[in-house]
């Protein structure tokens, strides 16, 4: 039988009941494959590699080694997320990295989207490698791999996610997650005791804040996107919106316009909104946000964010503009 294929009669886990028993099975078949040796996983916090960290800290404890690299392109809070979830409350072997000077050194000065997305994924893989190296006795890799990224192998996940690895890699992988649907990872997730903000998280592009600290990064204006997306973040969950926007989040151009704060020339930054909602990713519609919540927005964003003066909305569906900026 091809292991990469779903067996056509296994039913679509989403009841508690049908996730426990998953779970009760791939506890089993993990320590089965794995034994008394050592597995390898890099933990970013998004949905896939952190219910593959659950269930494997499930089955073998801690010999499993999470490795959390920070590149500094993370939304506001999430690596300390990382941490406080797995190594604090479920005492995971977890190795976190904070590589975020060797990242944005590298990046200073590139403004090319596909150049920054090539370093990003590049340096993930050498601190990635460099940390492994330093490690003795691993013998498996853990992928947070799931069906659909191997329906669409050349989708994507595959040519765009940082954590490819080196191909002279030589570990044997545990996959546990591959034959589940999104939807079935989540139920899963919610099973092992993640909370819902890890578990229902939004897609987050794997080079993350980079995609949308447009052009070249600076330091200053990635501190600006960091903080105005937090706002958005904070008041569409306080506002009913977290729920039922797909994908929201700020983009900051680098460029520069004239405002007036405190009576002086203050020139800034502009925040543009993007707020879409799709199935599939492949074509998306624009969410409406009420204009008491946009004015809102935009007064806490520039009140309370240096370096930004205005705040825009993106009104474009896809097509024609992508949901990132790039
Ligand atoms: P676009 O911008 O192409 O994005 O309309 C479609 C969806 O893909 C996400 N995206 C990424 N996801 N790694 C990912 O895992 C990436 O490099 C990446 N780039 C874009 C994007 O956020 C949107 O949900």
């Amino acid at each position: 039988m091809d292991s990469n294929k779903r067996p056509e009669n296994m039913a679509r886990i989403n009841t508690k009941e049908l996730a426990d028993a998953f779970i009760s099975e791939q506890v089993a078949a993990i320590k089965e494959q794995v034994g008394d040796k050592k597995v390898l996983l890099a933990l970013s916090g998004g949905v896939d590699s952190s219910v593959v960290a659950a269930l494997l800290i499930k089955a073998i404890g801690k010999q499993l080694v999470c490795v959390h690299v920070n590149h500094g392109l993370m939304r506001k809070g999430e690596s300390e997320q990382v941490i406080e979830v797995f190594k604090n409350q479920m005492d995971a072997n977890l190795i976190y990295i904070d590589a975020t000077d060797r990242f944005l050194d590298l990046l200073a000065g590139v403004s090319e989207p596909e150049k920054k997305r090539k370093i990003i994924g590049g340096e993930f893989i050498k601190v990635f490698d460099e940390e492994a190296s330093k490690l003795e006795g691993i013998s498996f890799l853990a992928q947070g791999t799931i069906y659909p990224d191997i329906l669409e192998s050349d989708g994507v996940k595959a040519h765009h996610n940082v954590g490819g690895l080196p191909e002279d890699m030589q570990f044997e992988l545990v996959e546990p997650v591959k034959l589940l649907f999104k939807d079935e990872v989540r139920v899963v997730g919610s099973a092992l005791g993640l909370p819902d903000s890890m578990v229902y998280r939004q897609p987050f592009p794997g080079p993350g804040l980079g995609v949308r600290c447009l052009g070249a990064i600076t330091r200053d204006r990635l501190h600006a996107l960091r903080e105005a997306d937090a706002i958005l973040r904070e008041e569409f969950d306080k506002n009913g919106l977290a729920g039922k926007v797909w994908q929201y989040f700020i983009a900051v151009p680098d460029m520069k316009s004239v405002g007036v704060k405190d009576g002086k020339r203050y020139e800034g930054w502009p925040a543009i909104i993007r707020a879409v909602n799709t199935t599939d990713a492949m074509s998306a519609t624009i969410e409406e946000i009420p204009y008491s919540l946009l004015h809102r927005i935009t007064d806490r964003i520039t009140h309370e964010v240096d370096g930004i003066n205005r705040v825009l909305l993106d009104l474009t569906p896809k097509p024609i503009g992508t949901i990132e900026w790039e």
